[in-house]
């Protein structure tokens, strides 16, 4: 069993990514932090309390962490999930207090006190991260490796050649790939890849518990955002991208992806790239393979690791 913090923004991927976590036997979620990208900070924190609290796991610690980018101006996802940042199903309130502590200070007070080390999993912008490695380098060691779900090799959906996470903090983002953390990268490459279809959501649906009703109508919801490829056609339907889970899934279980390790470094120039996860896929320049980057996953045994995870739930 893996120890880990989820570092997320929920959102409608991130809400399967962490039902994912909190379901799997082979992870020991230790606490939740919450970015700011898909909504504000206090709209990604109230719903990461009220997932807990669907999930009936609210014993797991809810912290908020930054409440922008270190250097830029927030930039939200609203257009992709809502103006409550889960629009598309009614969540249950959450039945205990927020907590004061903030998402640096849980997630050092864990690292320092655990006597294994602990997997930081991040599934939003890379704030959080950031400032705990600038702020507490000594606990470094106490991290086992951070998988993050991010960037892309080839390609955007921000711009041309960045991916939102990144593009709304390219400044953490860099900081993080030149930690010297071991570091796993779910980019578009794979997580384009990863997708649920209508006829996941209804087997989804029928499994019946809250959990897995209320997902199949957060799924619904998504659906209608996700964006489908120009060339799309009625030889091809687009599904629903689950991007976030493909950062917890490796965590579950490795032998899900094919991932190599590439030199990744971060454009936090202001052109055109700006944003852009700059994988040497080739190695062209010879330089450090500082990232673990995720191409290929196995979707049947994604989508059942899915089922599964929804299966969890029932009484
Ligand atoms: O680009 C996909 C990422 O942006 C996912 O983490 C999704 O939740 C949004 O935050
Ligand atoms: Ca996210």
């Amino acid at each position: 069993m893996k120890k880990v913090i989820l570092d997320c923004d929920p959102g409608h991927d991130d809400a399967m990514a962490l039902l994912m976590a909190i379901a799997s036997e082979k992870i020991d979620l230790l606490a939740v932090t919450t970015s700011a990208g898909n909504q504000k900070p206090e709209k990604t924190f109230a719903n990461a309390r009220k997932l807990l609290a669907l999930a009936k796991k609210e014993e797991i610690p809810v912290a908020m962490g930054a409440s922008k980018p270190l250097r830029r101006e927030l930039i939200i996802a609203e257009e992709v999930h809502g103006e409550t940042g889960l629009d598309g199903a009614e969540l249950p309130e959450p039945s205990v207090a927020a907590r004061q502590i903030s998402a640096n200070d849980l997630i050092a007070d864990i690292l320092r006190n655990s006597e294994e080390k602990v997997t930081l999993i991040a599934t939003g912008p890379l704030t959080n991260i950031a400032i705990f490695l600038l702020s507490h380098p000594e606990l470094k060691e106490k991290i086992e490796q951070i998988s993050f779900m991010g960037g892309a090799c080839f390609g955007g959906n921000y711009s041309p050649h960045a991916e939102f996470n990144i593009y709304v903090d390219p400044e953490a983002a860099d900081i993080v790939v030149k930690s010297g953390v071991s570091v796993a990268m779910f980019g578009l490459d794979v997580t384009l890849k990863a997708q649920l279809f209508e006829r996941d959501i209804q087997e989804i649906r029928e499994i019946g518990n809250q959990v897995a009703v209320t997902m199949a109508d957060l799924l619904d919801f998504f659906h209608l955002t996700t964006t489908v490829p120009f060339w799309a056609d009625e030889n091809h339907v687009e599904g629903i991208h689950m991007h976030d889970p493909c950062a917890v899934a490796y965590v579950i279980d490795p032998t899900l992806f094919k991932v190599y390790p590439m030199n990744v470094q971060v454009e936090t120039g202001e052109n055109l790239s700006l944003g852009s996860t700059v994988v040497d896929y080739d190695n062209v320049l010879g330089r450090e393979k500082n990232v673990s980057v995720g191409f290929e996953v196995d979707l049947p045994r994604f989508r059942e690791l899915v089922m599964d995870t929804m299966k969890y739930f029932n009484d």
